[in-house]
């Protein structure tokens, strides 16, 4: 008998700051039913100057580490498409944050949005090798793109982190996963830009043959039927994006597309990403989120999954809702996450977003603008230092 292993506690953190859409539009002179209604959005998390993915991605783990302590946990996998060295995993600097134990294996994956997925079965394939053992999986990312540019009404930050464990609390993760991977441009970020490169409506059509070809693999591994999922978790780079991906996987099944139909599949599981912006690697785990928090009993029930990196990568597989999940959930801190951040007005996040470290080696502070957990406090000597608050 196959065990159930799964995500057995779900934390997300976000950055200080927060963009409303008004605000953009306003700036840039955009209707604002194309951002709110076309594409779905109404706000965008901007990380503080001390803030990038090492402090969300600690800030987002240390609540799991409070409610379950570290015995268990041998392996951190870091997941990020913002990564900040080369080298080095940003996990090593949450692991030293945490005060995780040494005898634990840490390291960074990426491959686009993708990478939290890649993590989250490869943890699974640990936990089925040892049962007793847990591993941290940490989905970290600030989305930017060039300022005045057609992306710029998508960028977000968060980082989500999950603790995986043999008869998790709150989803088993299932068996099979439909797999997809295409060589195509359309969203990249060579190692000398801070911004990405992205052909906007590409990325869309690149997407949607990603959902055919998961659904696909999945249909000839013998996965479920459309009609055993109680509601579709999709990669939401902007929330609208979801409702896409549900249309044209219908339509894909030859099934009708009925436009409350999709609603009743999609609803419920964009309310954290509509306010938070795209968060890459986080952004179909904030998904879940979102829809655990908010739908009614979900016990029992399979959510499809989807998740899609540029580039590209997707993969589609079922979690399914354990009995007493809702004793487990988060959703008091969740809102309160989401709710703390402080509005930043336009000029103040076109400064935050112009700004970079000097690469010239010397000590460089940062200004003390994050209220969260941990900080960048500055770069010195070309190493980062990380603080906590
Ligand atoms: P755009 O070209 O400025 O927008 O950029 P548009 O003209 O396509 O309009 C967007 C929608 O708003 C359209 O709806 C319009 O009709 C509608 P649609 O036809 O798509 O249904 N609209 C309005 N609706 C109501 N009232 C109005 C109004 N005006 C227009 N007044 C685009 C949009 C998404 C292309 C751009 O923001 C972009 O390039 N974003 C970045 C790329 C992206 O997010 N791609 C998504 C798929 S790729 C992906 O998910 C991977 C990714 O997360 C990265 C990774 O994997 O690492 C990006």
């Amino acid at each position: 008998m196959s065990l159930s292993i799964g995500i057995h506690d779900l934390s997300f953190a976000t950055a200080e700051f927060v963009l409303p859409h008004t605000a953009l539009a306003a700036y840039n002179g955009t209707e604002i039913g194309k951002y709110h209604v076309g594409i779905g959005q109404e706000s965008m998390s901007i990380p503080a100057a001390d803030e990038d993915i090492v402090t969300m991605g600690a800030a987002a783990a240390a609540p799991i580490i409070a409610r379950h302590g570290s015995d268990r946990i041998r392996t951190v996998v870091f997941a990020t498409e913002s990564s900040i060295d080369q080298a080095k995993s940003a996990g090593v600097y949450v692991h030293s944050l945490l005060q995780l134990p040494s005898a634990t294996r840490v390291v960074e994956l990426k491959q686009a949005c993708y990478g939290a997925t890649a993590a989250l079965q490869f943890a699974i394939g640990l936990v089925q090798r040892d049962p007793a053992q847990q591993v941290l999986v940490i989905a970290s990312d600030v989305s930017k793109y060039e300022l005045d540019s057609p992306g710029e009404a998508t960028q977000g930050a968060a980082a989500v982190a999950m603790l995986v464990s043999l008869d998790p609390a709150l989803v088993r993760i299932e068996d099979p996963s439909g797999l997809f991977t295409a060589d195509v441009m359309d969203f990249w970020r060579p190692n000398y830009r801070n911004e990405a490169l992205v052909d906007g409506h590409e990325s869309i059509n690149a997407y949607l043959q990603a959902v055919e070809g998961t659904w696909k693999d999945y249909t000839e591994q013998g996965g479920r039927t459309l009609e055993e999922f109680a509601a579709f978790c999709y990669h939401q780079p902007f929330t609208k994006m979801a409702y896409k991906a549900h249309r044209h996987l219908l339509n894909y099944c030859g099934y009708d597309t009925d436009k409350n139909d999709i609603a009743r599949a999609i609803a419920q599981t964009t309310a954290y990403n509509t306010v938070i912006g795209n968060s890459y690697t986080a952004s179909v785990y904030l998904a879940l989120a979102a829809l655990l928090d908010q739908a009614g009993d979900l016990t029992g029930k399979s959510v499809g999954m989807f998740s899609y990196g540029s580039g590209s990568v997707a993969e589609f597989f079922a979690a399914t809702v354990v009995a007493g999940y809702r004793a487990h959930l988060r959703t008091e801190h969740n809102r309160e996450t989401i709710a703390r951040r402080r509005p930043v007005d336009y000029t103040g996040y076109r400064a935050l977003h112009e700004r970079s470290f000097p690469t010239d080696g010397g000590h460089h502070a940062t200004e003390a603008q994050t209220t969260g957990p941990f900080r960048l406090a500055g770069l010195s000597g070309h190493k980062r230092l990380y603080e906590t608050r």
